[in-house]
């Protein structure tokens, strides 16, 4: 408002002064007009596809940081990689755009701008030799036709504001060049078909000075289910990341059968264990995107098969977009119960020889949770598995139970013969499972 006053106060000004030169710059006004109206429309819309361009792939790098575990082990960075490439380039593409259209607009601006003043002087000019204007009244009426022109050559500091994003840009793909602590083997091979299980021997783990996992040795059985117990912070989480291989040893060695973690392949490791946390992780996406994330180009029969199995179909046929149906932070909003459904749904697709279940139900409410344990048993069935539970009914089953205490086991057995040794076992049954 205040530009529109002051605009029509310097107008109704140099009239006044001279209005034969306020009659001629009046003339360029509308072309300016044009101009401004066109390529405000543009590059409005180019910055804002720009903008979301870039909150995409900013939200994206986001949830690529905060799921890390999640894209790891489902050994799918080539997939985050190739989202965010996409992503990146549509923003490139929008900056362009942007870039494009303010090359031609500025210069465009200009140069009407130029002309006014270029019909200023040569009318000035004339009107100074007949003596009808001062010299300093000339130059003091172009600075007055100036004010006029510079409200709409000040859009043009919208350039400032995308170079702005340029360099928010450029600290993102600093982000993406950290690479990994964990290396892997030059001679690495592919996970090996096992027999026996899992061995961890004499393994020790410090996640930074203070040691987490102190000298710990057990197998996991082939094809049978062992149960991991112990108080909150004894290190049982910490057991199953070791086991995918998201952190080192310090000390010890995990093998599968008689293979050394190390000399496996990162990817083909982490495609054959199947980890199920309460941390249920819902990528931004379509229910489909969120069951496929288990097996790229797995077909359309197998997803289904899959929400199946894990009793999660009925949910989705209910949808009107059906398995097209947007979950996650842009999409329905899904009970812990879904979640779980649909990362079951994941797991089974997945099909890993080895399944770890890491209190995958501890979120859920007692109904919810009875709901979920047949979609878990179809998911453990015929597999190697680790389960740290929170409820007794998963470990009475269990072919083998451990129990932990700050980072180290205290005891090993069947569920009978731990409560007759009446001790840390004992304990906890009493404390956390009676
Ligand atoms: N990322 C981490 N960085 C540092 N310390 C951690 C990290 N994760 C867990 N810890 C610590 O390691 C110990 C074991 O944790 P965790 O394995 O999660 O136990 P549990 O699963 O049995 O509750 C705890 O003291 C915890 O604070
Ligand atoms: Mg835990």
């Amino acid at each position: 408002m205040g530009i529109f006053f002051t605009f029509i106060g310097v107008w109704a000004f140099i009239f006044y002064v001279n209005w034969q030169m306020a009659l001629a710059v009046s003339l360029t006004f509308p072309f300016m007009f044009i101009i401004y109206r066109v390529f405000r429309g543009r590059i409005h819309t180019a910055f804002r596809a720009a903008r979301r361009s870039q909150s995409d792939m900013s939200n994206q790098m986001q949830n690529t940081l905060t799921q890390i575990e999640l894209i790891k082990s489902y050994a799918s960075e080539n997939l985050e990689e190739e989202r965010f490439e996409e992503n990146s380039n549509r923003n490139k593409r929008d900056l362009i755009q942007v870039t494009h259209n303010m090359a031609i607009f500025s210069p465009l601006v200009d140069l009407v701008n130029y002309i006014g003043t270029a019909i200023i002087l040569t009318l000035g000019a004339y009107f100074v030799i007949h003596d009808q204007l001062t010299v300093g009244q000339l130059v003091a009426y172009l600075s007055y036709v100036s004010l006029l022109q510079n409200p709409i050559r000040s859009l043009t500091s919208l350039l400032n504001q995308l170079q702005e994003s340029l360099v928010s840009y450029g600290r993102i793909m600093d982000i993406n060049q950290v690479k990994s602590s964990i290396v892997e083997d030059k001679g690495a091979i592919n996970f090996p078909k096992i027999s026996k299980g899992i061995n961890l021997e004499n393994v020790s783990f410090a996640y930074e000075k203070e040691e987490t996992i102190h000298d710990i040795t057990f197998s996991i059985p082939f094809g049978k289910t062992t149960a991991l117990v112990g108080r909150s912070g004894s290190g049982k989480t910490t057991i199953t990341k070791l086991i995918d291989r998201l952190y080192d040893l310090d000390n010890g060695s995990i093998k599968f059968d008689r293979l050394d973690i190390k000399k496996i392949k990162l990817r083909s490791l982490r495609e054959n264990i199947a980890i199920f946390s309460q941390d249920t992780y819902i990528v931004d996406g379509t229910i489909k995107d969120n069951i496929i994330y288990g097996k790229q180009g797995a077909s359309e029969e197998d997803i289904w098969q899959a929400a199946e199995m894990a009793d999660i179909a009925d949910f989705i046929h209910q949808q009107t977009k059906g398995m097209n149906t947007l979950v996650g932070e842009r999409g329905v909003k899904l009970s812990g119960g879904q979640k779980q459904r649909i990362s079951i749904a994941r797991a089974l697709l997945k099909d890993a020889p080895i399944v770890i279940l890491d209190e995958a139900t501890a979120s859920l409410d007692n109904e919810s949770e009875k709901n979920i344990q047949h979609a878990l048993k179809a998911l453990m069935k015929n597999r190697t598995s680790l389960v740290i539970a929170h409820r007794l009914s998963t470990i009475y089953n269990a072919d083998q139970i451990i129990v932990m205490s700050q980072g180290r086991i205290v005891e090993k057995g069947k569920h009978e013969q731990l409560l007759k040794q009446n001790g840390s076992y004992a304990r906890l049954y009493n404390a956390q499972f009676k």
